[in-house]
């Protein structure tokens, strides 16, 4: 059984007892006691006392369409928000959608995502209210190989949305990991269709971690953190009606102009400007050299005592060499 009906009928603040859950959801006690596995497993944790019954353990946010449609006010007009439990992959879901036509700003949010997907084929692990997943469908009057530019500029909004919010402390990971000093707070994962010379449909992908539980720090095999080590109290619908305000003003803008006129402010966010890093190759080789920023189309300045070469995203991981 799904957890998700249950875990919206509890609170943080008053404990319902299990018999009583039962009731409201029409199944077995047993059923409760399942999806309160269930939900623990998902990273949910559900505070249990005999004679009282359940409550959650801190409060949970749900994501809620209205209430970031209010946040977004004259901007709600360039999205279709819909707000899902449960759902394979928010990307996934939207390139079918790209494919049957749906329109540019369709957007997707999910509390939880069976098959969420990383870049360089790895798996994206998120945990209901404590990460924000999010896609949107985008379409582009460009050819492909005028968006080389986007997934930075993506990046680029998600770093002036946090500053908006007053969070600061993030930073870009070229192509476009969201990082702290300390880890990892999200990942941008772009799926594009479309021909060489336009028009474009761009499923845009974000994970942001909010809050980080010990289950979701388990999961993962790299140093991570989370929005809430940043000092935000961690609303997602917030979080979410000012990434998308964001995206209504960069997308248009990067279609009109593309990334020259961005491509100094990204510099200023790069967690490795002019440092010295390991560019870690899809065949396994490594090089070392310096970051020296990125070029108008976005590709990776990396300087070695051979001189400059430039990189394109594709499946290259940049490291820190310390
Ligand atoms: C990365 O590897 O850093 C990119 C992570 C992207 C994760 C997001 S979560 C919402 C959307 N749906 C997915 O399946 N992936 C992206």
């Amino acid at each position: 059984m799904s957890p998700f009906p249950l875990l919206r009928l509890l609170s943080h603040e008053d404990f319902r007892p299990g018999p009583q859950l039962a009731e409201a959801l029409g199944v077995s006690r047993a059923s409760v006691s399942l999806a309160l596995k269930s939900a623990a497993e998902l990273g949910v944790e559900v505070q249990a006392v005999k004679s009282r019954g359940y409550k959650l353990t801190r409060p949970l946010d749900w994501l809620d369409e209205p209430i970031v449609a209010r946040q977004l006010a004259e901007k709600a007009r360039f999205f279709d928000l819909h707000c899902f439990d449960e759902i394979d992959s928010t990307n996934i879901a939207l390139i079918a959608k790209a494919h049957a036509s749906a329109p540019s700003g369709l957007c997707y949010a999910a509390e939880r995502q069976t098959a969420g997907r990383g870049r360089r084929g790895r798996v994206w692990h998120g945990v209901p209210g404590d990460t924000l997943m999010f896609s949107l469908l985008w379409r582009f009057n460009l050819g492909m190989a005028d968006l080389s530019g986007l997934s930075l500029t993506v990046g680029l909004a998600v770093v002036r949305a946090l500053q908006k919010l007053g969070i600061h402390g993030a930073a870009l990971k070229w192509p476009n990991d969201i990082v702290t000093s300390t880890g990892k707070l999200g990942g941008i994962l772009i799926e594009l269709s479309g021909d060489t010379l336009g028009p474009s449909a761009v499923v845009i992908g974000i994970g942001l971690n909010v809050g980080l539980c010990k289950e979701a720090r388990q999961a993962v095999d790299q140093p991570v953190d989370a929005l809430r080590s940043l000092g935000y109290p961690g609303d997602r619908n917030t979080l979410l009606a000012a990434l998308l305000s964001e995206l209504a003003c960069l997308l248009p803008a990067f279609e009109r102009d593309g990334f020259a006129p961005l491509r100094q402010e990204w510099e200023s966010h790069h967690a490795m400007q002019n440092q010295a890093v390991r560019l870690l190759m899809p065949n396994g080789d490594v090089l070392q050299g310096t970051a020296r920023g990125v070029n108008t189309h976005g590709a990776l300045r990396f300087e070695t005592e051979n001189g400059e070469q430039q990189f394109h995203s594709g499946e290259i991981s940049l490291r820190s060499a310390i």
